[in-house]
């Protein structure tokens, strides 16, 4: 599906509004979609090499192979790898990848950011395994965004105390996301200035990873862009 169009907009929308009762058919999807993006950027993925970092259950690392390239999932939580982890799985926390230097002709990162509390050092370690000329894709949801909260949202606009206990109230049960222990409230305008600042990355794209239109203006006004970009991707090449 062509990105950006309503059709692809609207199909993602519904996969993620099942992604409890189906999140093989979300994440497949996503990865799918994300995978043609890269395509789009970078070429082709056959015969590439492609890191996934904080890949979860490796439906995104199943794609790139898929597509022929040679893929490796990098997850720090043997909790999200699921039962049989595939080949090519490596137990990493993204700070500190064992990696050489650009290895990587592709660093992927999808939702991850936004979990981590040093996304600096983070984005760093990936700049540093991917080769000169090589992409560097990263998304996350920003915390003004109306999924910033995650399970809890949208009440953490009213602040997480509150969204997390009324999460525990309604459901019963434990919220998965502490703010401040795994999920960081990290924004859109002080994020693209850091990257921007980089003198060892270019900027290729900087927009909404899931609107169907003005993708790439959103991300650009201040203020308006922490509530309406949903989830900035950066599409950022490594400089030689
Ligand atoms: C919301 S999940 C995203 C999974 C998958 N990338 C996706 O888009 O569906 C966040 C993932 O980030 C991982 N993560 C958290 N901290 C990390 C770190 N320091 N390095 C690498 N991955 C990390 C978590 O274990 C989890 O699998």
């Amino acid at each position: 599906m062509k990105d950006p169009s309503f059709r692809r907009s609207l199909t993602l929308f519904r996969a993620f509004l099942r992604e409890q009762q189906d999140p093989a058919h979300c994440y497949t999807l996503l990865a799918r979609d994300a995978a043609d993006q890269v395509e789009a950027a970078y070429g082709p993925l056959a015969g590439r090499t492609v890191v996934d970092v904080g890949g979860g259950a490796g439906y995104f690392t199943e794609e790139f192979r898929r597509r022929g390239a040679q893929a490796y999932l990098f997850e720090p939580d043997s909790g999200e790898l699921g039962e049989e982890p595939a080949t090519g799985t490596v137990r990493a926390d993204g700070y500190l990848l064992p990696l050489a230097d650009g290895v990587a002709d592709v660093a992927f990162s999808s939702n991850v950011l936004e979990h981590v509390d040093d996304p600096v050092t983070f984005l760093s370690e990936m700049v540093r395994v991917t080769r000169p000329g090589g992409l560097i894709y990263v998304s996350f949801t920003n915390w003004y965004s109306p999924w910033g909260g995650h399970e809890w949202a949208p009440w953490h606009y009213l602040g997480a105390d509150r969204a997390v206990a009324r999460y525990r109230r309604r459901t019963g049960r434990r919220a998965k996301h502490t703010l401040g222990e795994n999920l960081f409230a990290i924004h859109v305008g002080p994020t693209l200035r850091q990257v921007r600042a980089r003198d060892d990355v270019s900027v290729l794209s900087a927009r909404s990873r899931y609107w169907p239109f003005l993708a790439e203006t959103v991300p650009k006004v201040p203020v308006l862009r922490e509530f309406a970009t949903w989830n900035l991707l950066l599409l950022l090449r490594r400089c030689p």
